[in-house]
């Protein structure tokens, strides 16, 4: 384990749950945002997610998520995700430990590759639980939207007396419509399921206060202690791979520098592209596909 801090923002390079037994204490934590492997095959760094059996994840999965509410304030929030075949467990195990205030769907409007003859993935879950349902932070002001029903058309509700506009403003439903990361966007890492700010703005700004401590035990990107930082909240990010902790030292301007290495965001293709333009240099392909620049 080794552990890296600045200011409100500590990130530990490690395995998330001897790091939460060992190093978190009980109760300290006023947001938990968990994004596990979710068992699905995906590669982190490239390293294959790998359990013997869907028993073998869930018994996984439950240890952590125990921890987590070990380590959760008596009146902190859980947010967590995981593929859509492994959630109806997830809300099972803990709906008995904590309280199931939503069940959001996370829609997006492109699954990556399309599929053809089954229907496409276009949504990700995520529970959203509190340990005292009588007690828990929910900003109902800093996440309002655009109500379109009625308020865009100036409709009066007549069920109120005396009858009154519609609102223009909402608390978000359980179906959030958020863009997923794409390598264009300039927020993008390169990880293979990097989470949207858009998606942490809101569990961040709803479930938790400046200076509160936000935690992610699977932190990839370090998109959660990101937000939070911008959101002036206190963050505790684990990461098990070095490439994705040196992402994390970068974005969190935690150090500059690895093990010897200058952490600096990889140019992607266009990028590149445009300065070797610049510099005069012409884009060539060669018959077998590859391109070079003369
Ligand atoms: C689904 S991704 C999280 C993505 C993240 N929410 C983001 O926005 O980038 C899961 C992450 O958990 C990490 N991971 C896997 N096993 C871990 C473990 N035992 N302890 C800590 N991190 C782990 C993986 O390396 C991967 O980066």
């Amino acid at each position: 384990m080794e552990l890296f801090k600045k200011g409100n923002h500590l990130i530990y390079f490690g395995d998330a749950i001897k790091i939460l037994k060992e190093h978190i204490q009980n109760s300290t934590i006023d947001l938990i945002f968990a994004d596990p492997p979710y068992n699905i095959g995906k590669k982190f760094n490239g390293h294959k997610e790998e359990w013997g059996s869907d028993e073998e994840y869930l018994e996984w999965c439950y240890s952590w998520i125990d921890l987590c509410i070990e380590k959760l304030k008596p009146n902190g929030s859980f947010y967590i995700m995981t593929s859509t075949q492994f959630m109806p467990y997830f809300d099972i195990y803990i709906k008995k430990r904590m309280f199931v205030l939503s069940r959001i769907v996370w829609y997006y409007d492109s699954s990556g590759v399309q599929a053809k003859n089954y229907y496409g993935s276009m949504y990700e879950p995520i529970l959203y639980c509190v340990k005292d349902k009588n007690n828990y932070t929910f900003n109902t002001n800093d996440i309002l939207v655009e109500a379109r029903t009625g308020a865009t058309r100036k409709l009066i509700d007549y069920r109120k007396n005396p009858p009154q506009i519609y609102n223009s403003k909402k608390v978000p439903g359980n179906v959030w419509e958020f863009p997923r990361v794409r390598y264009r966007m300039s927020e993008y890492e390169n990880h293979p399921t990097q989470k949207p700010i858009t998606l942490l703005e809101r569990i961040i700004k709803s479930s938790s206060n400046e200076g509160d401590i936000v935690l992610d035990p699977f932190s990839g990107t370090f998109t959660t202690s990101y937000v939070a930082s911008l959101l002036n909240r206190r963050s505790i990010g684990i990461e098990l791979q070095d490439e994705y902790v040196k992402i994390g030292l970068r974005r969190l301007k935690i150090q500059d520098e690895f093990n010897g290495e200058i952490l600096k965001k990889e140019l992607r293709t266009f990028e590149y592209n445009k300065i070797m333009e610049k510099a005069n240099y012409t884009l060539f392909e060669k018959p077998d596909g590859e391109y070079f620049y003369e």
